[in-house]
């Protein structure tokens, strides 16, 4: 395991989500300092505010792995030109109940890819403005609006030749970002 951990989100649950290649292919490319985890969120509820008092397994398994992770890492599809549910859904219950949020001041990436031009860019607006309420300090530069085409993966599973140079250097600069904060 990494001298880091970093929580990596995926903001979709379909089976052969490109955004969960994606997140597969960045781990990747960091170097062995870095361990990466994604967390479950698909076996959360639905998020209720009376269940504060006693919250469900799946979501204090949730929030445990994110108050053991140094970051966090998203990587979400876009849902009608927001983040699909499922991903506010697992947010809302982890920054509960008040005053526990497994979320603040922890460094954050945010990328996502989809099959529309605009490549996620208006999901990662809206939930830069939720990580923002959250105390969650979100890499700005670059940013990383993916589109899924022919190519983005190779054969193995890795970024393809074309999106290698600029995810790499995304990657070095979002880690780069978590040492920051870390430190
Ligand atoms: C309910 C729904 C809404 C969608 N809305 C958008 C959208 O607003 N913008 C977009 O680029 N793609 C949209 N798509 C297409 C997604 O980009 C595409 O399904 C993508 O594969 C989702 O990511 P995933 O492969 O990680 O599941 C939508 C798909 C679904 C199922």
């Amino acid at each position: 395991m990494g001298k880091y951990q970093i929580a990596v989100i995926v903001g979709s649950l379909r089976r052969d989500s490109f955004n969960r290649k994606l997140a597969n292919a960045l781990a990747k490319l960091a170097p062995s300092e870095f361990s990466f985890k994604q967390v479950q969120i698909g076996d959360l509820p639905l998020y209720n505010q009376d269940d504060d008092a006693q919250q469900a397994a799946s979501v204090l398994r949730l929030k445990n792995d994110l108050k053991a992770a140094q970051g966090f890492l998203f990587v979400t599809a876009e849902y009608n030109r927001s983040i699909p549910g499922v991903l506010k859904n697992a947010i809302d219950h982890a920054s509960r109940p008040y005053g526990q949020s497994a979320w603040t001041g922890k460094p954050a990436g945010v990328l996502g890819v989809s099959v529309g031009a605009t490549g996620t860019a208006l999901a990662q607006q809206h939930l830069r403005n939720v990580l923002a309420y959250l105390d969650v300090p979100v890499l700005g530069q670059p940013e990383a609006f993916i589109q899924a085409t022919e190519g983005l993966f190779d054969a193995a599973g890795n970024i393809g030749t074309d999106s290698k140079k600029f995810l790499q250097s995304w990657m070095d600069q979002y880690l780069a970002w978590v040492k920051k904060h870390i430190a």
